[in-house]
């Protein structure tokens, strides 16, 4: 899919890996529509586009994926030239806590799986099947290598990245008589607000979980992105483990101090 032109939709925009894909996406001259929780941040995010790349076509539209009137409400109110979203990039998510399960806040496992999983499907059940009545699509699921192996303290996180990956299994099943692709991107650790939200604005706490190793960027996984959706139309990047070099997995980490 040749990408100048495409309407390019990211969950989760207003910082971290949503933000850079959408900048990324926005260089290679699509329309972006930066969705998010927080007005704000995509606010800051647009301009931080335009002010690098001027000519780029980009909207902010502000609604919490865990409210499904509400995106279906946005969706159903996007100005025509940005209406037929050809990528869709589920990308809004969060880890609540680092307790072991049984002293864990329930009301924490609520707004992850919510978010994480229901608020997934819920902007996928809109816009997939105007993807298979046009023809033409894209869905990337950022999962995590959270999701493949469970760590101490990452329980519901975990179980919420493993059913994002097994979704993203069954959406390539159920359109596989169509022309629209899914790709899954499992990121290892990415350096972005992801533990301070985990932590709860503790950023000493969060500054720790980086410290040691060269953790990713955002910009490394917005540039993945951009490359599978860049393949041709036969082509499907299925599933991607993508991790800093000191880490294989959430048990085998090399950490330099
Ligand atoms: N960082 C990592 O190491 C890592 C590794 C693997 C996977 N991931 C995954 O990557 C994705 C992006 O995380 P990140 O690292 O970029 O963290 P981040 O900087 O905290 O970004 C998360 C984004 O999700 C948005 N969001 C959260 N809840 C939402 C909701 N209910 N409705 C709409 N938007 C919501 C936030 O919006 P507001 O700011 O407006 O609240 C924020 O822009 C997440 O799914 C995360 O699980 C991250």
């Amino acid at each position: 899919m040749i990408i100048k032109n495409k309407t390019v939709l990211v969950t989760g925009a207003g910082s971290g890996i949503g933000e850079a894909c959408a900048a990324a996406f926005a260089c290679e001259g699509a329309r972006v529509i930066l969705t998010g929780k927080t007005q704000a941040h995509l606010e800051a995010c647009r301009k931080k586009i335009i002010k690098k790349y001027p000519k780029a076509r980009c909207m902010v539209s502000a609604f919490d994926v865990r409210d499904i009137a509400a995106v279906r409400k946005a969706l159903e109110t996007l100005p025509r030239p940005f209406r037929a979203v050809d990528v869709l990039i589920n990308n809004a998510g969060l880890g609540l806590g680092k307790e072991k399960f049984y002293e864990g806040d329930p009301a924490d496992w609520d707004v992850m799986i919510d978010t994480n999983i229901k608020g997934l499907l819920y902007i996928s059940r809109f816009i997939a099947p105007e993807m298979v009545a046009r023809g033409k699509g894209h869905i990337i699921n950022i999962s995590s290598i959270a999701g493949r192996r469970a760590y101490p303290g990452g329980n519901v996180y975990c179980a919420t990245k493993a059913a994002v990956r097994m979704l993203s299994s069954a959406m390539r099943i159920d359109l596989i008589d169509t022309p629209v692709r899914v790709t899954d991107i499992a990121p290892g650790k990415v350096k972005t607000d992801f533990s301070r939200v985990r932590f709860k604005g503790d950023a000493q706490r969060a500054k720790k979980e980086y410290l040691g190793f060269h953790p990713l960027s955002s910009h490394d996984i917005a540039e993945i992105a951009v490359f599978v959706v860049s393949r041709p139309d036969h082509v499907v990047l299925d599933e991607l483990l993508v991790t800093p070099r000191e880490m294989i997995s959430t048990a085998i980490f090399h950490k330099r101090r």
